[in-house]
């Protein structure tokens, strides 16, 4: 989603505000613009459809040596991506400027009354409304004009507002859409994700909903909208700047599906206590107890951490006594709920701000339910806001596409349900068998990776074909719809995830010689049903793949290919096999020549409803 950078201080402020937008690039956006205060105080704006190399051009060659800007790149909500409605958005006087993250909710009815008042308005966007308002409350503070807007506008926003009218500062104000502070020396940053402000600081202010700040080159001030000062405490920010970096490797998603073997170990790291057979979590122990005693987990996500839950009802239901439901956040929030302080709610994000997420568990602490947060952004908004909770500390992921969080939540939900379990009825022998088998993955998921020129061929084969089926059953089926949500997103191919059971449904109608099918086969008790279902799509002469940690003579009499994979204890057999279908789907959008790391329409944290 939207991507706002904002920096006052004595360097120029052109080259960090397009640095800080390339490193907020991953989030997804379809043009970006800036806008910087030169020393005489005339704002230099540039705007452009596409990408932050094409705003990048425009500013080469002018003698930009303002200190002081913001900027932003947009993901279309209001109005199409066109250079007049990329932000940051002006007044009329063309002396006030705002960039924003989120959704102005009541514009149609605020542009209505301004453009009776004579306000020729300029973009088709929600966010102008903020600008044109600004500019009518000024009386001499940007702030104080900001607070005037800020009792007016309903919806969502992170917005940075700057002005020629008082210089040298930006006004920042949050609700809903994440909004961070860089604190530097003689030099302020702001931005809407902390990736951007790994190069310059790693001392950071979080706002919350419904603060205010203002930044000058040397100071910053949290405030209420009504102007009543808050302090916020100042965090350090835990990635390095190479994290964020691709170093060799052609696409970020490529190398973040080869950092998972470090990312379970880092996920398992300090947290495991082989002769006790027990996970510890420091981040759960003040809550332990009620934690033990919960009657019901709901677990709330959105996306591939939606999988990542579904995978998680499978593990909790095994190794502990808690009834378990796993429920999309943006369908969770508007259910007529029963809540109480024996339901708990694990809430899972990578980012940390997913809008549906994060009103998922406002609403379940409404209810007095436990909340627990299954995180990777450290500091994020549901971090912040569950009561308790466990990162996932994978470093930064950049592709748009999940795939080592995704990893890493499964190995940390198979801790979770293992620190409930040792409670309740999980054995130790069983709890050091987990741990065990829990220890082998890294090595594993290595092994599977050398295997990648396999996979390479096999989308060089499959990749033609404009669809493709992903069946699963069990603790497989998730696996299933995790495939198929990564090979549509990276590489266009229509693609489905279906429970086998589900075939004779509907979706065998689809099977020709031109619908492949990837089946995830186990050698647990659905064997045989999956093999008559594969046996099924061949009768109508579907191509199959079987990707298996159970090779057995008849799979590779049915199918068209089979890939192994090693073999582990059953709940954590999804984080082996679905590192295979992340490769397939990478290699299938690079034959197909799609831009891996930013497929086109989709955000990497999806801050608006
Ligand atoms: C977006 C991303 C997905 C992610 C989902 C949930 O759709 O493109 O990769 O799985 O949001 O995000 P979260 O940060 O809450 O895990």
């Amino acid at each position: 989603m939207c991507g706002v950078v904002g920096y006052v201080g004595y360097r120029k402020a052109a080259p960090i505000l397009i640095n800080g937008l390339k490193r907020l690039e991953y989030r997804g956006y379809d043009s970006a613009g800036l806008v910087a205060l030169d020393k005489d105080n005339q704002p230099r704006r540039y705007r452009g459809v596409g990408r932050v190399k094409n705003l990048e051009k425009q500013i080469q060659g002018e003698d930009l040596v303002a200190t002081c800007g913001i900027s932003h790149t947009r993901w279309a909500t209001h109005g199409k991506p066109t250079e007049g409605n990329a932000h940051p958005h002006a007044d009329i006087s063309n002396k006030f400027f705002v960039v924003h993250n989120g959704i102005i909710e009541n514009h149609a009815k605020l542009r209505a009354q301004l453009e009776a008042d004579g306000v020729t308005f300029s973009s088709e966007t929600d966010t102008e409304v903020i600008v044109q308002l600004v500019g009518r409350n000024f009386k001499g503070s940007l702030e104080g004009a900001v607070e005037e807007v800020l009792k007016v506008i309903e919806g969502t926003f992170g917005i940075a507002v700057v002005s020629s009218e008082d210089p040298g500062k930006i006004v920042a104000a949050r609700r809903g859409s994440p909004v961070v502070l860089g604190i530097g020396r003689d030099e302020m940053f702001i931005a809407s994700d902390v990736g951007a402000l790994v190069p310059y600081t790693d001392q950071v202010v979080y706002l919350e909903d419904n603060d205010l700040a203002v930044m000058t080159a040397t100071d910053y001030q949290v405030l209420s909208f009504d102007h009543v000062p808050i302090k916020r405490k100042t965090s350090m920010i835990d990635w390095t700047v190479e994290e964020g970096e691709r170093g060799d490797y052609p696409h970020f998603m490529l190398k973040e599906i080869y950092e998972q073997a470090e990312t379970v170990r880092n996920a398992m790291r300090g947290r495991v206590q082989l002769s006790e057979g027990v996970a510890v979590l420091g981040g759960l122990q003040s809550k332990i107890h009620q934690i033990q005693h919960l009657k019901k987990l709901i677990i709330v996500s959105c996306g591939t951490s939606y999988h990542a839950g579904m995978i998680g009802r499978h593990i909790f239901e095994n190794l502990t006594e808690i009834s378990v439901e796993v429920e999309l956040a943006s369908e969770f929030r508007y259910r007529r709920l029963r809540l109480d302080e024996t339901v708990g709610v694990i809430a899972i994000s990578q980012s940390g701000e997913t809008i549906d997420t994060l009103a998922a568990i406002r609403e379940a602490r409404r209810k007095g339910a436990l909340t627990i947060g299954l995180v990777n952004v450290v500091g994020s908004t549901i971090a912040r806001e569950t009561e308790c909770g466990v990162y996932c500390h994978a470093g930064p992921e950049i592709g748009v596409a999940s795939t080592k969080i995704f990893v890493s939540q499964l190995v940390i939900l198979n801790l979770m349900a293992l620190l409930i379990g040792r409670y309740q009825s999980v054995s130790l022998s069983e709890g050091i068998n987990i741990i065990k088998c829990l220890q082998e993955l890294p090595d594993q998921i290595s092994g599977i990776l050398k295997n990648a020129p396999r996979l390479e061929e096999l989308a060089r084969k499959y990749e033609k074909f404009p669809n493709c089926l992903f069946i699963g059953r069990q603790i497989h089926h998730p696996v299933a719809l995790e495939g198929a949500l990564k090979l549509k997103e990276i590489s266009y191919i229509h693609a489905e995830g279906y429970a086998a059971g589900e075939m004779k449904h509907g979706p065998i109608s689809l099977i020709d010689e031109n619908f492949p099918t990837l089946a995830l086969v186990s050698g647990d008790a659905s064997y045989e049903k999956m093999i008559s279902n594969i046996q099924e799509i061949k009768a109508r002469s579907g191509p199959v793949i079987i990707v298996t940690s159970k090779r057995t003579a008849e799979m590779d009499e049915f199918a068209d290919d089979v890939f192994e994979v090693p073999s582990t204890h059953e709940l954590l057999q999804p984080i082996l096999s679905v590192v295979p279908l992340q490769l397939y789907s990478y290699y299938c959008a690079r034959f197909r020549g799609c831009e891996i790391d930013k497929p086109r329409n989709l955000a990497k944290s999806v801050t608006v409803e």
